[in-house]
């Protein structure tokens, strides 16, 4: 639905600062009906892809196509102004308007549009949408007097009325607080599947990111890291980069000995997948807190068991966070509930890394 190929932004530098390269040669394509979600840390540029496929911003190379039309191509140098490409936008101020009540706010992108809408259709739309977004109890309240989350709806909700062919969002949450954020978020999901509207999302939070995206694209420094489903984000992770800015993560540096065994320096590891990887050739493990189990110091060996001990538990709440020390080398591992509090600090313990969840990542990153 939505194609970018080759998108290039650079701001150009001025006498105090640098030129920085937004965006370099980004290809993306966000199938029809799908939620795809730009995910990376700040200044990586998410914002900056989202204002030029809105026509916001002019990119210096590539093509930006929607639904097959081509609305940005500097070899053809095409560049549809931004309320020619039907696409509704929703930012992390939402900027609704304060003098206007929620009624007006909604119908206000419908008589601005370029084609002119009977009265009745215009009403039956604004309280159509009103009602998917749940404020169709209250049309004429003024928009000041919304509380934080029934704004973002708002906000919403005149990205809606215009019925776009694509929906951006950039953070739209973030101005929430941590409550109001994860219940808006289901909403959010229910609103997009059933309207089926194609949506190219951003945030930095992995969390938003991996419970609302049919799939994901990180972001670094104005490039592509990986694109996947979120499992495979989190599961399969191709290098560093994501591993480490997509939930949290244990290192393990090593040399590949072959049949799937790296020599690392707690011991020899067996791994899940050695793809591309060469015997004598060193690489890097990455397994995740909540997938190492910890279990007593005479339980019986299954594969990748070493002998550890508790350094620190930390008791947060929802699962126990415990730092092991095996030789010389610190993990990190999260046990969820009461298994999680069996284990004082400085008690002997062995530690289990499960074969399929230890991950060799390339070099490439
Ligand atoms: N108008 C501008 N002039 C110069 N540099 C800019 C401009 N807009 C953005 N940049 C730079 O381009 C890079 C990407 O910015 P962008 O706003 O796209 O990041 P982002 O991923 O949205 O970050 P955040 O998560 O903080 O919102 C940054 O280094 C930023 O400083
Ligand atoms: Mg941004």
């Amino acid at each position: 639905m939505l194609t970018v190929t080759g998108l290039t932004k650079v701001f150009k530098g001025t006498k105090r600062s640098a030129a920085v390269t937004a965006i370099g040669e980004l290809d993306l394509e966000v199938n029809q009906g799908e939620f795809l979600t730009l995910l990376g840390p700040s200044g990586c540029g998410k914002t900056t892809t989202l204002r030029c496929v809105a026509g916001l911003e002019r990119a210096d190379k590539g093509e930006i196509s929607i639904g097959g039309r081509v609305m940005f191509s500097d070899s053809s140098r095409t560049n549809v102004p931004p309320n020619q490409r039907n696409i509704g936008m929703v930012f992390q101020s939402y900027a609704i308007w304060p003098h206007m009540n929620v009624f007006e706010n909604v119908a206000f992108p419908l008589r601005v549009g370029k084609k002119s809408m009977s009265k009745p259709d215009l009403q039956e739309r604004v309280h159509r949408v009103l009602d998917i977004v749940g404020l169709g109890e209250i049309p004429a309240r003024y928009a000041t007097n919304l509380s934080g989350g029934q704004q973002q709806r708002l906000a919403f909700a005149r990205a809606l009325v215009i019925e776009p062919d694509l929906l951006l969002l950039d953070e739209p949450l973030s101005n929430l607080d941590a409550k109001l954020r994860e219940s808006l978020r289901f909403e959010l999901k229910r609103l997009q599947r059933e309207q089926g509207i194609t949506t190219l999302y951003v945030t930095h939070d992995q969390t938003e990111a991996l419970s609302l995206s049919n799939r994901i694209a990180v972001l670094s420094a104005g490039k592509l890291m990986q694109i996947g489903k979120p499992f495979d984000i989190y599961l399969k992770p191709e290098g560093k980069f994501v591993a480490d800015f997509v939930g949290n993560t244990n290192f393990l540096e090593g040399n590949y000995l072959g049949h799937a065994i790296v020599d690392t320096a707690i011991g020899k590891l067996q791994v899940s997948s050695t793809e591309g990887l060469r015997e004598g050739q060193p690489c890097t493990i990455s397994v995740r807190p909540e997938h190492i189990e910890l279990v007593e110091a005479t339980a019986p060996d299954q594969p990748n068991t070493f002998h550890g001990e508790i350094e620190t538990r930390l008791f947060i709440g929802e699962a126990m966070d415990y730092q092991v020390i095996i030789g010389d080398t610190r993990i990190r591992t999260k046990g969820a509930g009461a298994i999680g509090d069996r284990f004082s600090s400085g008690q002997a313990i062995k530690v289990v890394f499960p074969v399929e969840r230890c991950v060799t990542l390339s070099f490439k990153q």
